[in-house]
């Protein structure tokens, strides 16, 4: 093999590679774990495969043209076209046809509605997930616990403009509409955090209006659910003690709610549990003991727009104790 086509080959393998690197990720719908994204896997490939095939030919004729040539004959006649009749209306038409009947089948039979056997609601706010298990007082922010292999309805709304709920590995794009309630159902099959995404565009943090679905055993999620319903613990060490007066002396209580404690505050996210999420923002930074140090100072610095204000004349040993309470909140 000479050397051209090695690096030829090189490039080829380069760019599968490139390509197919991006079809497992987390925001991938070709790596389905639920019961409706393996439906929306499969119009997908379907489609890529008639798209493949149709590219084949395509590709083969006009190689075969370009260097078959052409042969002369007299002036055509209408039967001479059979090509294009075929080529051109009949495969296309037919192609078309079966795409349709099977995106509507895919398309009704996602939208068939059953309770399911765990309900959720979830509300789009700007620029985060109100997440509310009804009938256990549960409230929680940006990421869903959920048992594996049982039938979930999420009831999605918004009480400000529209957002668009999406799992690619759980189940299809569902907006969040205010004032128009809308449900997604679905199963999960395997145990693991699936990210999700807001997938309408929604204002100056669209970007960072990600979320997590946590799919545990129905035992881990029912042990998940019992901690939440309890009222949190007293904080336990001195310095936690501490964060607790200054949450509940500045601004913070008047936005956000913490269990178990006067701060009853609902424009911001609910914090009862938030020392045990993985992410902060809505996925905007990791939840360390210093991102949370960072958020609380200015949130607005990490992600502009946010309606948390900047706490920049805050002492730092306040900051630090607000810190130590906020993350001890499991
Ligand atoms: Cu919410 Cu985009």
């Amino acid at each position: 093999m000479s050397a051209r086509h090695r690096r030829r080959l090189v490039a080829l393998a380069i760019a599968v590679g490139i390509a197919t690197a991006s079809c497992g990720g987390a925001h991938s719908i070709v790596n389905p774990k639920g019961s409706e994204a393996d439906r929306v896997a499969g119009v997908w490939w379907l489609m890529f495969g008639l798209a493949a095939a149709v590219y084949v030919v395509v590709a083969g004729c006009i190689l075969y043209a370009a260097t078959r040539g052409r042969r002369r004959r007299g002036p055509s006649r209408l039967h001479d076209n059979w090509f294009i009749w075929i080529g051109g209306v009949i495969v296309p038409f037919l192609i078309l046809v079966v795409l349709a009947v099977v995106t509507v089948d895919a398309t009704s039979a996602l939208r068939t509605s059953s309770p399911g056997e765990v309900r959720i609601d979830v509300v789009g706010k700007l620029w985060w997930w109100e997440v509310r298990y009804p009938g256990h007082g549960v409230v929680t922010a940006n990421e869903i616990h959920i048992p594996r292999g049982t039938p979930i309805n999420v009831h999605l709304t918004s009480d400000n403009v529209i957002h668009s709920f999406w799992v690619p590995q759980l189940a299809g794009k569902m907006d969040t509409i205010p004032g128009q309630p809308n449900n997604l159902e679905f199963t999960a099959d395997k145990v693991g955090r699936y990210a999700g995404r807001c997938a309408e565009f929604c204002g100056l943090q669209h970007a960072h209006m990600g979320f997590e679905v946590i799919v545990e055993t129905p035992a881990d999620y029912g042990r998940w659910l019992a901690r939440r319903e309890r009222v949190p613990l007293e904080p336990a060490s001195e310095e936690a003690a501490s964060g607790q007066l200054v949450f509940q002396r500045e601004a913070c209580a008047g936005c956000h709610t913490i269990g178990g404690t006067d701060a009853q505050g609902t424009v911001g996210p609910d914090l009862t549990d938030v020392g045990s999420r993985r992410l902060l923002g809505a996925g905007a930074i990791e939840n360390t003991p210093q991102n949370m140090r960072a958020w609380i100072r200015d949130a607005g610095a990490i992600k502009p727009g946010v309606q948390m204000p900047s706490f920049q004349s805050l002492p730092d040993r306040d900051v630090a104790a607000l810190a130590a309470y906020l993350e001890s909140l499991k």
